[in-house]
């Protein structure tokens, strides 16, 4: 392999199990350009880094020879990977929230490739929600994080929050430096979000779905090299990157947006499409009346997308994904809704939690071959296990 890594080395006492990981890297052919913060030189010093990746080492944002030979935006984005080994608290709490007060967390805000932290630290430090929620949001953003591992800690407690060991840090590292092109050559368009329907000028009916499953599936395709169609109701999330966006605001636009995107391979039908529409959204907005009279609104039901694009008679993909978002009795709603839908798999969630617009998820994936359920997990790592049965079915 004749790759690069930019390794990020923070603060903390597994920083000097990083060198190893340099050594071992370099043997399977990947070289490590290396930056260490200010308190990862308590642990490793500059001298030792270079030598064994035999480049620089890199610790100040503001120097200037640094600066002239490359300067921090480049040396962000010249390796194919960025890792960040091993991660503390405090690079996740700074990269999670976008600031950029040194030469690692500059680079973090500046690079366009893969991210990937190994975190090390203590237990109540890994399972604190402020940590959690961090992770969450890095995760939300596009990077791995890995899990840490269990046990005896250096502190002396026991629990999660060990740097995984070189063999499993090496191999996620290899693996995120082996682009997967499973999915090359297939089209998949998928929904995600809301659909908003007006009622008048400013006022509109909607529901809770923030869009982040679909959105996290749409990344998770185009990850394996598929050539994805993202069709999203309004939601507050970036684009997700490689993926072609198209932003519509209610169900008819939904549907009309995605016939146009046909022929696919694969039709995902993430999106809380709002099953009713009023009827004629007035052209002015509508005024109290004063009074008790109750007000009444009339709604039809919105074209069922999912329905009509599995019973398209030309343009049928060859796989039709449901989603089943429902409260109670998922198995039953699940199984009517294969049969209703025309659909090859419903994939069905229960929300009776905070799932809309949480971080995790759990599904069951229902076919006619029967049910799989996947493990309790956050909403890129269902995603990604969604799509691995996505490529094995489509190839
Ligand atoms: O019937 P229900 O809304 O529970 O079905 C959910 C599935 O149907 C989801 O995959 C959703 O995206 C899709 N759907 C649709 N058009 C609608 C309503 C739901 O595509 N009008």
């Amino acid at each position: 392999m004749d790759r690069s890594i930019l390794l990020i080395i923070t603060g903390g006492i597994a920083a000097f199990k990083s060198l190893e990981l340099i050594r071992e890297l370099g043997r399977a052919g990947v070289r490590s350009r290396v930056i260490l913060t200010k308190a990862a030189q308590e642990f490793v010093t500059p001298l030792s880094v270079s030598a064994l990746s035999g480049e620089k080492c890199f610790t100040e944002l503001f120097n200037l020879n640094d600066e002239a030979e490359m300067g921090h935006i480049e040396l962000s984005r010249s390796a194919d990977l960025v890792v960040v080994c091993p991660a503390s608290a405090d690079i996740m709490a700074k990269a999670a929230n976008g600031l950029a007060n040194d030469l690692a967390s500059t680079a973090l805000l500046a690079t366009d490739k893969p991210v990937l932290y190994a975190p090390a630290m203590n237990v109540r430090m890994w399972q604190h929600p402020a940590v959690k929620r961090n992770v969450a949001q890095l995760r939300d953003d596009g990077a791995t994080v890995l899990e840490p591992d269990e046990g005896l800690m250096a502190c002396g407690e026991f629990g999660p929050g060990r740097l995984p060991e070189i063999e499993r840090l090496k191999a996620s590292i290899l693996s995120a430096l082996t682009p997967d092109d499973t999915l090359a050559g297939k089209h998949v368009l998928i929904t995600a979000g809301p659909t908003r329907e007006p009622i008048d000028p400013v006022r509109y009916l909607t529901n809770h779905s923030s869009g982040r499953q679909g959105y996290a599936i749409a990344s998770a395709l185009a990850a394996r090299g598929a050539d994805v169609t993202l069709v999203s109701g309004p939601v507050s999330l970036p684009a997700p990157s490689g993926v072609k966006l198209v932003k519509i605001e209610t169900a008819q636009e939904m549907l009309a947006a995605c016939q146009s995107a046909l022929p696919a391979d694969a039709f995902i039908s993430v999106a809380a499409v709002a099953d009713w529409r009023p009827v004629n959204a007035s052209e002015s907005k509508l005024k109290l009346k004063g009074g008790e009279d109750p007000v009444s609104l009339q709604f039809v039901e919105n074209p069922d997308i999912l329905k009509t694009i599995s019973n398209s008679e030309t343009q049928r993909p060859e796989l039709v994904i449901g989603f089943a978002a429902e409260t109670h009795e998922l198995e039953k709603y699940a199984q009517e809704k294969l049969k209703t839908k025309g659909c090859d798999w419903i994939i069905a969630n229960d929300v009776s939690g905070d799932v809309m617009g949480g971080d995790r998820n759990q599904v069951s994936l229902f076919s006619q071959q029967g049910v799989e359920r996947s493990p309790e997990a956050s909403k890129a790592q269902i995603a990604d296990w969604i799509v691995s049965r996505i490529a094995e079915a489509l190839i």
